[in-house]
């Protein structure tokens, strides 16, 4: 049987009282080969720990520098001390609003693997490009800047740009085709024996879930707004829990 991951990503939202609430709702008996973590903001890490403890840590980002006179950096290293098992690197939203090269997602991918911690690589087209129908020349190319420095061991999130936020998802055979090609390039990047979790993510919710971790390639989600109450990520993750033996 193949691990499922099921990733919450909180973006800028949370506080210590929804901490609290979503735990207080929280019960989800995990079946080992079902990996969940949550996302907080930084300073939210240490409270999401304590308040669900079958959950695993994740964060948003990181540095690509170990330490220093880097103001409002958190270095991958700080990460692995708080026991973050993954770390998300090149967000759209991060490429989009920091302008992030392909060069620093490298870097930053280079980091967390040499601290202990995770990554799990973000990529995925804009619209235009899929209207175009170039949408895997654009992946390919991100997987290619990306990969350049990396170890084997990540995750990878395809996350079409169109689908974050919008209510529109990708098929499950758009998806599932996507992630097919994203498999065979990390083979053929990383080594042949690799088989490289591909995550999907783009307003996956409770009610297209089940179609999306049905598809022989989607080895889990990245899941936005509809994890932030735990009901609907508890849904999600149930889906999940049925589809484990694809
Ligand atoms: P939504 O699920 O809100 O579309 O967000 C997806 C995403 O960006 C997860 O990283």
């Amino acid at each position: 049987m193949t691990n499922l991951y099921l990733i919450g990503n909180w973006k800028q939202h949370g506080s210590r009282a929804a901490i609290q609430a979503f735990s207080k709702q929280w019960s989800f008996n995990a079946n080992p080969a079902l990996r969940i973590a949550i996302a907080p903001p930084f300073p939210y890490l240490q409270a999401l720990v304590e308040a669900l403890p079958g959950c695993e840590l994740a964060a948003q980002d990181c540095s690509v520098h170990a330490q220093g006179a880097y103001t409002g950096e958190v270095s991958a290293d700080m990460l692995a001390d708080l026991d973050c098992q993954f770390v998300l690197v090149g967000h759209s939203e991060r490429r989009q609003y920091h302008y992030e090269t392909d060069e620093l997602i490298a870097e930053k991918l280079a980091a967390a693997q040499s601290a202990g911690v995770t990554p799990v690589l973000c990529v995925g087209e804009q619209l235009s490009a899929r209207e175009a129908g170039e949408q895997e020349d654009v992946v390919r190319a991100q997987l290619r800047s990306a990969l350049a420095k990396s170890q084997p061991n990540l995750l990878i999130a395809y996350e079409p740009v169109w689908a974050i936020g919008t209510g529109l998802t990708a098929t499950p055979d758009q998806a599932n085709e996507m992630h097919a090609m994203i498999k065979q390039e990390v083979e053929s990047l990383l080594g042949a024996s690799q088989a490289t979790p591909i995550l999907y993510g783009g307003s996956v919710n409770a009610e297209n879930a089940d179609a999306l971790f049905a598809c022989p390639h989607v080895d889990g989600a990245l899941v936005g707004g509809a994890s932030l109450e735990a009901a609907s990520f508890m849904a999600i993750a149930q889906s999940a829990s049925n589809n484990l033996s694809h």
